[in-house]
């Protein structure tokens, strides 16, 4: 049947007719806050490049962790920066880590909340990269074996779920292998699978104090013109052990994420990145666009596409208006 009879502004006429054929919801359950730590006390520095993001030393976390929770928001992904960076990152598995003292801290405050901690060694290397550099290269299996070792460091303290964002090869194995070993089998494995060489970091470095010193992150983070790639890093990714398989950024990467929900079951996450986040909030800035409007038109979108869960610097604000 076709045009008179069929119509299909029937259906989107009135508020509430809209809301009973809508396809896809973001609710909070989707969501995913990430944090910053930083050393000190009594600090929550604004970051100059996301509006509304800030970094915050650990006691200051757990009232953060409790606005979170008032949000009804399930998790948090925690980034840590430490004052005293090396060579080989050694901040990353220490016990007493900026990382392992946050995340202690926020169980010990909100322990229903989920803490996700990011398995990485570029927030902890005076170079910058994410793992071991040898003649400015950047080693995958020494670089696997420290991994290992962070992620365990990080379960330790509490953590819900690790979720290495290296992107070197054998990491998830390795990852598996070293938690199942030291009593972790609960502990969940957050796969970023499928991380681009991104232009859409640049925020977040700034954050993280983590832009390489030389070079950059393309012989390790995927090429962005490569789809059929990335089915197969998730493909390895799953069969290494992943729990959660994550395409990163979100946006620019759709298709990715459409085709991962097609060849995949196991839950999908997406991360709206720093340099997504900040594109909308400097034009909303100026006046350029409705920023709420392209917020949630963003996240719906990576939601339609596939994605479970959704990490973005916006989740209070967008909990807070879904009422
Ligand atoms: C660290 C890491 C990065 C992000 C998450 N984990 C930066 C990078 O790979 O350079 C980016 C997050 C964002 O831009 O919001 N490996
Ligand atoms: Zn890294």
């Amino acid at each position: 049947m076709s045009f008179p009879r069929t119509r299909l502004r029937r259906l989107r006429r009135t508020a509430s007719l809209r809301r009973m054929v809508r396809e896809t919801r973001v609710s909070r359950d989707d969501l995913v806050l990430p944090l910053f730590a930083v050393e000190g006390r009594g600090v929550r520095e604004p970051v100059p490049s996301m509006p509304g993001v800030y970094r915050h030393s650990v006691d200051q976390l757990a009232d953060e962790a409790k606005r979170v929770r008032d949000h009804g928001l399930p998790a948090v992904i925690l980034f840590g920066i430490p004052d005293a960076k090396d060579a080989r990152g050694s901040g990353a598995d220490d016990a007493n880590g900026i990382v392992q003292r946050a995340t202690a801290a926020i169980k010990a405050a909100e322990p229903e909340l989920c803490v996700i901690t990011d398995v990485c060694l570029c927030e902890y290397t005076d170079h910058g990269h994410c793992g071991i550099v040898e003649a400015e290269q950047v080693r995958n299996d020494p670089s696997v074996e420290r991994l290992a070792l962070t992620a365990v460091s990080q379960a330790r303290a509490g953590a819900d779920v690790v979720a290495p964002s290296d992107m070197m090869d054998g990491r998830v194995g390795a990852i598996r292998t070293a938690l199942d070993s030291n009593g972790f089998e609960e502990v969940v494995i957050l796969s970023y699978a499928a991380k681009y060489a991104s232009a859409y970091y640049g925020p977040f470095r700034d954050a993280a104090e983590s832009t390489p010193a030389f070079g950059d992150r393309r012989a390790y983070q995927m090429d962005p013109p490569n789809q059929r790639e990335a089915l197969r890093e998730m493909r390895l990714d799953l069969e290494e052990g992943a729990d959660i398989l994550m395409v990163k950024p979100a946006l620019p990467y759709l298709d990715v994420l459409a085709e991962a929900r097609r060849a995949f079951e196991v839950p999908l996450a997406a991360y709206h990145v720093s340099g997504e986040y900040a594109a909308i909030l400097a034009a909303a800035e100026r006046g350029w666009l409705d920023g709420e409007r392209a917020m949630d038109e963003a996240l719906v979108a990576i939601k339609r596409a596939g994605a479970d869960l959704i990490l973005t610097y916006a989740a209070k604000d967008v909990a807070a208006r879904l009422d």
